[in-house]
């Protein structure tokens, strides 16, 4: 199976733009599973409520859907995109999966950053894990990777990939990732933009790194800190059901919960 990302630079509020220059991007790319930024269609640095909910969309009638379907049918591949989500008057920091017969699913990211807390409501439902084919894909969105037991919880649902659109500031995420993919055997595709956003006081400046992660944190590829960039790999999705460590241990079968679970 042949995977990818991209690594974008999206403009601010320029939507039309920022979806034209990235199914432009898709066009050109062999894979069968691509996974887009976090916010890609919109940026990132909101300074309003109203800002928010105008430039938000609903899932799934939304236009960044349909563009994501478009281009999905025409190159016969699945996409997983980060948007900003609407429904009434709310919005939703999410992720979707969408493929050649169309939405598939949707993720309402459940750890807010900062002033996301300003302008997102956070998900109420932990995330799915949707079969594409014979591989089983789960999302979680950048800030989720602080909290191991997201990729814990994908991972138990049977998720063979992680796919993990972001909009990193902090540098440690690119590491944590690999120690994510080692202790729960999944591969992990964390895609990130580049740039920086000043819509206030303070200058964001997002990392890129983008990556492709193995079952044992092999990084099978990974991007720039500065630079728009595409990245496809030939991975076996199949090798992420082994939870055998040695022949006598399983990283499931082997945890102690009851004895270390403060809940
Ligand atoms: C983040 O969650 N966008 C840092």
């Amino acid at each position: 199976m042949k995977v990818g990302f991209l690594q974008t630079l999206p403009i601010f509020g320029k939507k039309d733009k920022n979806v034209d220059n990235t199914v432009a991007l898709i066009k050109k790319l062999d894979a069968n599973l691509i996974v887009l930024p976090e916010l890609f269609n919109t940026g990132y640095q909101f300074i309003s409520k109203s800002e928010t909910l105008s430039l938000a969309e609903k899932i799934p009638e939304g236009e960044t859907i349909r563009a994501l379907i478009d281009i999905a049918k025409e190159k016969k591949l699945f996409i997983v995109a980060g948007i900003a989500e609407r429904e009434d008057k709310h919005c939703y920091n999410s992720a979707v999966l969408v493929g050649h017969n169309g939405f598939i699913g949707c993720y309402r990211k459940l750890h807010l950053f900062r002033d996301e807390k300003k302008w997102f409501e956070p998900g109420s439902k932990g995330p799915g894990v949707f079969d594409i084919g014979n591989v089983k894909v789960g999302m979680m969105i950048c800030f989720d990777w602080f909290f191991p037991e997201v990729a814990r919880y994908l991972a138990l649902k049977g998720a063979d990939i992680i796919c993990h659109p972001a909009n990193l500031i902090l540098p440690y995420c690119p590491q944590a990732m690999v120690t994510r993919c080692i202790e729960n055997r999944v591969f992990a595709i964390t895609a990130n933009r580049v740039g920086i956003e000043k819509r206030s006081e303070e200058s964001l400046t997002f990392i890129g790194t983008s990556q492709i992660l193995g079952t044992k944190g092999e990084i099978l590829c990974r991007a720039s800190i500065d630079k728009e960039d595409a990245m496809v790999v030939e991975i076996d999705p199949g090798s992420a059901r082994d939870k055998q460590i040695t022949p006598l241990n399983h990283i499931f079968n082997d945890r102690q919960i009851k004895f270390v679970s403060n809940e």
